[in-house]
């Protein structure tokens, strides 16, 4: 085996984190290969708490290098605070953590931006970013004229580029809020503080591409650790209330810079619910009394932003999506342990439009927006099963719950979660 991709499947926060943790035992390399500060991935051992934003998972495996890919938007001040963070918590990532020169750097100008825009925009259409400035790097990344890469913080003219840029942002920002309730961007002062960040960040900055290609080609093991999930992948997910590049599987090869070859295992990572932070259409929300009791049971408050975040039953034709459009070859079932409990539980397995029935996932948010979810019920169980290590330690509900789930999609479930702690797991095959 060289590669295993774990990919979340809904609109993230699926416990990628949890899973990436346990698979980085095995594995040589864990990359992160597109988003950003964006993400929020947890890792809990034991008493300890890992909250990880921009760096792999991985890294909390004193064996693993890691990766921070091409297809990232880095931001140099974030990650000095996650390292920060992983050494008061006695992780060492001296000489195997390494940052690619060609990711695109997150400056103060997009923070101002994604939070302009946002504000700006009216309520219907308001996409509620994590404000991290995620999408207009990404923007200046398409528009290649005013881009920083992270191998720009150590060139010469790095001050020039500053200058120039800033002397640009600055009308476009002006513009967009004559009224001026942003600060003016003041060139010297963030070339003097990024070059800080590259002095130390420097051992760390590198080409990454083809040191992982001869990695893989020397018979390493590699995991690729997929951020958000794919129903807010750029290209194929609810647009516009998307993320700002390929979420879903097919993002691994452009952020990671690793062709398809490469990657023989695909886990596609489902939460036995659904969640939703931010704007947008989600078919199987609940506003209501069992809405609140699952953000209450699953603790669904967002990692990144704090924000509670929307919950509601499982949405299988999502689902179906979402996973051959990431190619997986098994599934992991997430946060079972959440739906202990209710009497009963929904699932859906199609969309109604007026007279049609849909069991296909719309193309178009507004479309995602009129259609009302066909549900099928299904027996809940009682019992709290946080303590289950084995298949056969499941109520029979909750096994027919992961059954359907792996019937709906036609992929078999490989792991089962019930609970955060690495020991809160139990492998199906
Ligand atoms: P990620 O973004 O996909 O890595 O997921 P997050 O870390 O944002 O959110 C998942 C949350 O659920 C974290 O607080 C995890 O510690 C927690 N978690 C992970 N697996 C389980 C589980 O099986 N049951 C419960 N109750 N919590 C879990
Ligand atoms: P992890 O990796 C959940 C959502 C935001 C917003 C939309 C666009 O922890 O699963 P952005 O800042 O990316 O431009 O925001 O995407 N979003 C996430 N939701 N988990 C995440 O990451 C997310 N990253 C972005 O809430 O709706
Ligand atoms: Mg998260």
């Amino acid at each position: 085996m060289s590669g295993l991709s774990v990919i979340g499947l809904q609109w993230g926060d699926e416990a990628k984190g949890k899973l990436v943790d346990l698979f980085a035992a095995d594995h040589d390399i864990v990359v992160r290969y597109q988003g950003g500060a964006n993400a929020g991935h947890t890792v809990v051992v034991g008493d300890k708490v890992y909250k990880l934003h921009h760096l792999p998972s991985g890294i909390v495996h004193s064996h693993a290098t890691a990766i921070v890919g091409p297809g990232v938007v880095t931001n140099p001040q974030t990650i000095l605070g996650e390292l920060e963070s992983l050494a008061s918590q006695g992780v060492s990532y001296e000489g195997r953590l390494w940052l690619s020169d060609r990711s695109h750097v997150v400056m103060p100008w997009h923070v101002v931006e994604d939070q302009l825009v946002d504000r700006l925009s009216g309520k219907e259409d308001q996409i509620g970013t994590t404000m991290r400035g995620i999408g207009p790097c990404y923007r200046d990344k398409v528009g290649r004229s005013h881009a920083i890469r992270l191998g720009d913080l150590l060139r010469g003219n790095f001050p020039q580029r500053v200058a120039e840029i800033v002397k640009l942002k600055n009308q476009i920002l002006r513009a967009m809020d004559p009224e001026s309730s942003w600060q003016p961007l003041d060139a010297a002062e963030i070339t003097q503080r990024y070059l800080g960040y590259a002095e130390t960040l420097r051992p760390m900055i590198r080409e990454t591409t083809q040191w992982l290609l001869d990695a893989l080609e020397a018979g390493q093991r590699v995991l690729f650790e997929g951020a958000q999930g794919a129903l807010l992948d750029i290209d194929h997910g609810t647009f516009p209330f998307v993320t700002s590049s390929n979420s879903s599987g097919v993002g691994v090869c452009g952020g990671s810079g690793v062709p398809p070859r490469w990657i023989d295992k695909v886990v596609g990572v489902v939460k036995a619910y659904s969640t939703r932070v931010g704007g947008g259409p989600m078919a199987t929300e609940l506003d209501n009394e069992i809405g609140q009791r699952i953000r209450e049971r699953g603790r669904e408050y967002g990692t990144t932003t704090g924000r509670p975040r929307r919950c509601g039953y499982l949405d299988l034709v999502a689902l179906r999506y979402t996973a051959r459009l990431s190619g997986v070859s098994s599934l992991a079932v997430m946060m079972l342990d959440v739906l202990s409990g209710f009497e009963e539980l929904k699932v859906a397995t199609a969309y109604r439009i007026g007279d049609t029935v849909l069991d296909t996932f719309p193309s178009h948010a507004d479309d995602l927006k009129q259609v009302t979810p066909v549900y099928e019920t299904l027996p809940g169980w009682p019992e709290e099963i946080t303590a289950a290590r084995t298949w056969d330690d499941l109520p029979v509900n909750a096994q027919a719950y992961v059954r359907r789930i792996a019937d709906a999609v036609g992929k078999p479930v490989e792991w089962v979660s019930v609970g955060p702690d690495r020991q809160q797991t139990i492998h199906c095959s």
